[in-house]
């Protein structure tokens, strides 16, 4: 299998073929995400949440993208792999911005990047396109602005916030983004959004008129922390059962000298002489 690329990804969007993009922060997780058949991997800086235990996105690093990036493309060659671009290191000047998207392009090996915002980052969108990197938006629910906006709620409920979104996806379009994630926006205005521009959108609690659909690794599987999930997800297995029922029988064997066995033992008597 070819990867694709951001020509065959709006090519999809044409020809109504939606787009499936799921997170992944390694190399198993990758290389499974690929075996399954998945179009795109995104490093995304959800790993602060779901691998590394902060409460929001806002601590993650380059270097800690980077470090993660390079693991998930040593799986993922056939897969179309987007590394997020972590907070901050995208609103200085045009150059440090430039340098920072250079380091994640040419160490951690994706294909592109993402970053969230509209109209205020359309320049630097425009800036990393003109220098050969290809730039996913990220709109609505932008996690890295939580503590502006204020918690994580459904985007766009009223007119004016709905006309902004409208305003920052047709911007991005313009600035050479091919393609923009839509997080936590109503049905109708994501079906809107998509109807207004050409390039796809890959919604996340956006509903299924957007072009593709992503979520995260750790939601879909139920891997990790055993709260509720979120409306937005839905629960295709859960393996964070599966691991702890593992780990647990593991622990019971330790306990009780069941483990190792016979079979799982090396034996040699020749040290003896
Ligand atoms: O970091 C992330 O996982 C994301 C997706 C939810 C789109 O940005
Ligand atoms: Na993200």
């Amino acid at each position: 299998r070819k990867p694709l690329t951001t020509v065959k990804l709006k090519k999809m969007k044409q020809d109504g073929i939606p787009i499936s993009m799921i997170t992944a922060y390694d190399y198993p997780s990758a290389l499974l995400a690929q075996e399954a058949g998945i179009d795109v991997i995104l490093v995304g800086d959800s790993l602060g949440n779901v691998v590394l235990g902060y409460d929001t996105t806002v601590p993650v690093t380059l270097d800690d993208i980077i470090y993660h990036t390079k693991a998930v493309t040593r799986a993922a060659t056939s897969c179309f792999v987007v590394a997020d671009m972590p907070f901050m290191t995208y609103h200085g000047s045009i150059d440090a911005t430039l340098g920072n998207v250079g380091r994640l392009m040419r160490e951690g090996l994706p294909q592109s990047v993402k970053m969230e915002g509209g109209i205020e980052i359309a320049a630097t969108v425009a800036a990393c396109v003109q220098a050969g990197v290809p730039v996913m938006g990220h709109l609505g629910l932008t996690p890295q602005s939580v503590h502006q906006i204020g918690g994580f709620y459904v985007q766009g409920k009223n007119a004016v916030q709905a006309q902004k979104l409208i305003e920052d996806a047709k911007a991005l379009e313009q600035a050479g983004a091919y393609a923009i994630v839509l997080e936590l926006v109503s049905e109708s205005l994501a079906a809107y959004i998509t109807s207004q521009i050409s390039i796809p959108t890959i919604g996340i609690g956006a509903s299924v008129s957007c072009d593709g659909q992503v979520l995260v690794f750790h939601d879909l599987l139920q891997y990790g922390a055993s709260e509720e999930p979120k409306k937005m997800v839905k629960t295709y297995a859960n393996i964070g059962n599966e691991i702890r029922k593992g780990i647990s029988e593991y622990v019971k064997d330790v306990k009780s000298r069941q483990f190792p066995q016979k079979e799982h033992v090396f034996q040699n008597e020749a040290w003896r002489e």
